[in-house]
């Protein structure tokens, strides 16, 4: 394992931890059970005694799953919002009108217009204006516009804007900040959300438009954890380049993680890559797979039909 990216003094500090940790993926491109699949992403995180949602999918489906599932997006504690995209804040409103006690964590560039470029057509991937005028109606003490990494509770964080420091990850120069197409997107607003278990680290990322190994890498220097012990989320390396791909397979073969969740954009190749590479440490993120972390889990209060095992998908 690489320590370099933690500094001597980093190395030292003891980092706290969170007992119990569950995963489940609301809103995903695959779904299972009977889920509503869409293009988009949104994980519900129980992290002790607090509830966390990281991102809202685009549309409908996060409150139909939620439904089926069995989770009271009213309980959540923290809203997390990994970036802008309409796939990511689509169910803001939703949450933000049925959580009165919410905390809300996004960068100010979020709601920044966005496009991408569809042939010839500029289309708008811009945060709904539902979800911007529900923002913007908030308290401002409990909304913390993000700027840095910061802690929301012990053994929990968030990386804040993401240092882009891996030579092969480069921003696609097909999303833009403005109409007229000349103002590529950097993603400044892109972020990740990471759990400090007893077991490694856990990192939740939305679409890693700042790169995978980048976020990682920011994740651990955050956390001031070197071991990744699982990473869920979008990769977005559908239309990656082969050399890109393999990059980031070698780079993620070095920082050996115990799990790997690829979810919403990461795209077939790398996941076929992964499982070649990683085997049956890789799970196929899909809408209604629930994980299990940390070691301290009180077995004999869960009932058997939700009786869970560490690393094992309930899907
Ligand atoms: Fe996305
Ligand atoms: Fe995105």
């Amino acid at each position: 394992m690489r320590n370099d990216l933690l500094s001597s003094e980093d190395q030292n500090v003891v980092p706290p931890i969170v007992r119990r940790l569950r995963i489940a993926i609301l809103v995903d491109d695959q779904a299972t059970n009977g889920l509503t699949a869409e293009h988009g992403f949104s994980l519900w995180v129980e992290a002790d005694d607090q509830r966390i949602l990281f991102d809202t999918g685009l549309a409908t489906a996060l409150l139909t799953n939620a439904d089926r599932m069995g989770i009271s997006l009213n309980q959540t504690d923290h809203l997390v919002l990994s970036h802008g995209h309409d796939d990511h804040t689509g169910g803001i409103k939703d949450v933000l009108s049925r959580s009165p006690d919410v905390h809300v964590h996004c960068h100010p560039a979020a709601v920044l217009p966005r496009y991408t470029k569809r042939g010839d057509q500029l289309v708008s991937l811009a945060m709904p204006a539902a979800a911007r005028r529900a923002l913007g109606d908030m308290p401002p003490e409990r909304l913390d516009w993000t700027t840095g990494s910061r802690s929301l509770f012990p053994g929990v964080g968030i990386t804040g804007p993401i240092p882009r420091l891996a030579h092969f990850e480069e921003a696609y120069g097909h999303y833009l900040l403005d109409a007229d197409g000349t103002a590529v997107d950097q993603f400044e607003d892109d972020m990740a959300l990471w759990l400090n278990t007893s077991e490694g680290l856990v990192v939740c990322v939305g679409c890693c438009h700042a790169g995978l190994v980048n976020t990682l890498n920011s994740a651990r220097r955050c956390s001031h954890t070197s071991h990744l012990h699982a990473v869920i989320g979008g990769f977005h390396l559908l239309r990656a380049s082969d050399e890109r791909l393999q990059c980031t397979l070698a780079a993620l073969t070095e920082l050996r993680p115990d799990l790997i969740i690829p979810c919403h954009c990461t795209g077939n190749r790398f996941v076929e890559a992964l499982r070649l590479e990683f085997g049956g440490r890789v799970s196929a993120g899909r809408a209604g797979a629930t994980y299990v972390f940390g070691g301290s889990i009180d077995w004999e209060k869960i009932d058997d039909e939700n009786r869970y095992k560490p690393l094992v998908c309930l899907c």
